[in-house]
């Protein structure tokens, strides 16, 4: 009998390991039914570097409001010792579910085994972490950033195919050590490596922020005077780059092309005006998938271990078209 019990134990884990799903039960007790009103979640934000993150906050907030669950919600200003003091002040209150968009990859294994020992089960929302402990987290919901950087790369490679003279890029990378900054620099290179006319003369961070994109891209103008493209890892950048292009005296969109990554409204109007040539998006609307999956994990259902977001790509008609019914 008790062989036969372990036996079917041995093939559930298997099944679940088959299907990519896990259970709150591979980190907590939290099994029972709850009402929603009784159920607590600590939510820890990267910070409010970008229009992209403003409109998380906003979704994640609105969906957790029209949920009826309790959300503790903490700012970490791009900080990861912040966002670590965040989740250690989550496991301390006793939240039923910790969920957190890391601020970079690394760094993150202790904090999350703290979590884990104290039967919290944590989401990773937006942004991965680098963990050879895939038990540390039930659950990770985003986009996948290699793809976009490739999306972007495949742009470059269509708009130049009948130039043969070198194109020389300037790089604006997020937050060093953040996955979409890893990402898409590796999406982005591994598309336009093909071809060396290709040329990333100069590539820096710009902490994914306005402010950011456009000292960075100052300083680069000057130093790389005949860079004709700007690869921006999100819409605040690209469009700190505007200013710090036409204060050099050239056309945004024309004597220096630039793509993005985000369709937030700003870029999306930057785009349909032409300062931006090409934007592929990343959405931000993550609420209420966060709020059903922090409903499946509490009830001690399974749910998937990598949920991706769908997005596309917008060229300037098409964000015209798109402009009146953007959300964020
Ligand atoms: O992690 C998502 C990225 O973070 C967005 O592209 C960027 O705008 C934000 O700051």
């Amino acid at each position: 009998m008790i062989r036969k019990m372990i036996g079917a134990v041995a093939v559930g884990a298997f099944l679940l390991a088959l299907t990519g799903c896990s259970t709150a039960a591979d980190t907590s007790s939290t099994g029972a039914a709850k009402a929603p009103g009784d159920i607590v979640v600590g939510f820890a934000q990267v910070g409010a570097e970008s229009g992209w993150r403003t409109a998380n906050t906003k979704d994640i907030q609105d969906a957790f409001a029209a949920s009826g669950m309790q959300l503790k919600f903490s700012d970490a200003q791009q900080k990861q010792e912040n966002q670590i003091k965040a989740i250690r002040s989550y496991i301390t209150q006793g939240v039923d579910v910790i969920a957190f968009s890391p601020v970079v990859e690394t760094g993150w294994d202790a904090v999350l085994k703290e979590a884990k020992d104290a039967g919290i089960p944590v989401v990773l929302t937006d942004r991965a972490v680098d963990s050879k402990d895939d038990s540390l987290y039930v659950s990770f919901l985003g986009s996948d950033f290699i793809k976009e950087g490739e999306k972007a790369g495949q742009w470059v490679v269509d708009e130049y195919k009948n130039q043969t003279d070198p194109v020389k890029i300037i790089q604006l990378e997020g937050t060093t050590g953040a996955a979409p900054a890893i990402d898409r620099a590796e999406g982005f290179a591994d598309v336009i490596k093909a071809d060396p006319k290709f040329q990333i003369v100069a590539s820096q961070t710009g902490d994914f922020t306005r402010a950011g994109g456009k000292q960075v891209t100052e300083a680069l103008l000057k130093s790389n005077p005949d860079a004709t493209l700007i690869f921006a890892h999100n819409d605040d950048m690209g469009l700190g780059a505007i200013e710090a292009v036409e204060a050099a005296g050239k056309v945004p969109g024309k004597d220096i092309k630039i793509v993005t990554i985000d369709a937030v409204k700003d870029g999306m109007q930057a785009l349909s005006d032409g300062k931006i040539n090409f934007i592929v998006e990343c959405s931000p609307l993550l609420g209420k998938q966060l709020v059903d999956i922090v409903k499946k994990v509490v009830a001690g259902e399974s749910v998937e271990k990598r949920i991706l977001t769908e997005e596309t790509t917008f060229t300037q008609e098409q964000a015209t078209a798109a402009f009146p019914t953007r959300q964020y």
